[in-house]
């Protein structure tokens, strides 16, 4: 996720690197559930890398983020100044939007993940990506998290989205039909697109807190909104999107994305695969 199609991934972190990644997450792991978030005391090189790319990313966001998104993160007021706390993140969304962010050591099961956001909790890491490589990351970690997706739940229509998603995930039995909600989450709530006057936005969380992403997703084939187009595309995490969709609106992605999850069971999504195969 949010990774440079040039790099290759874990081989490339320092040693050093990975123990500190591995310190953070093994407390997380340790978070009860309505517990507060125990607090990470960053340090000032970590700060750093937060303000160079937090920073970064608004410069871009400015240009090629959807106004909805950063309407929504404008209320949400993550400080560019340095790594927030998780509980603090947590506090002001629940005040928000009634989400509360859960410490995660890492990549959680996409149905454990989505099924919690029915509850109104979003798994979220709390480490930071290896501070030699700035602009990618080979994993989610507190910057998408906090800039993505804690943006973009600040806001209700896109938070009551994300629950709908998660009612989703949780209706459905097939693995199969768990594996389209998937795919169906990711061209949306990761990298979805809103229509503008000037071309397409971003307000999927995957692209928003991607800096080189920011850069290229107009190049991909952006498409109009289409669940059962989804059916007939592959996808591929670790390197730019090829395929995109593009909603007209907010308006117009509740009407597609929020009534497919507030609808569909296994038998839907069946359907959509058999015909579409
Ligand atoms: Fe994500």
């Amino acid at each position: 996720m949010n990774s440079d199609p040039a790099t290759t991934g874990l081989e490339d972190e320092s040693p050093a690197y990975r123990k500190r990644r591995d310190e953070i997450a093994a407390r997380a792991a340790e978070h009860v559930l309505g517990e507060p978030i125990a607090a990470v005391e960053y340090t000032e090189a970590e700060h750093a890398l937060w303000r160079l790319v937090s920073q970064r990313l608004a410069e871009r966001h400015r240009d090629l983020a959807a106004p909805e998104f950063l309407a929504a993160a404008e209320r949400l007021g993550v400080a560019e100044d340095g790594v927030p706390q998780l509980q603090d993140v947590s506090e002001r969304l629940h005040g928000l939007t009634g989400f509360r962010l859960r410490p995660a050591p890492g990549v959680v099961p996409f149905a454990l993940f989505c099924g919690s956001l029915a509850d109104g909790y979003f798994h979220s890491t709390q480490y930071l990506r290896d501070g030699a490589t700035p602009f990618y990351s080979t994993e989610p970690d507190i910057l998408h998290e906090v800039i993505g997706h804690g943006s973009a739940m600040a806001d209700d229509r896109f938070a009551a989205l994300y629950r709908l998603a998660g009612e989703a995930v949780r209706r459905v039995e097939s693995e199969t039909a768990v594996q389209f909600v998937a795919k169906t989450f990711w061209f949306t709530v990761e990298c979805g697109l809103l229509d503008a006057v000037d071309g397409p936005r971003a307000y999927g969380a995957s692209i928003v807190s991607s800096y080189g992403e920011l850069e290229h997703f107009r190049s991909a084939d952006i498409r109009p909104l289409d669940i059962a187009d989804m059916a007939r595309v592959d996808y591929d995490i670790t390197q730019y999107q090829t395929t995109l969709y593009s909603a007209r609106s907010l308006a117009h992605l509740e009407d597609v994305a929020g009534e497919f999850w507030a609808s569909c069971d296994d038998t839907s999504i069946e359907k959509l695969l058999v015909v579409d195969i």
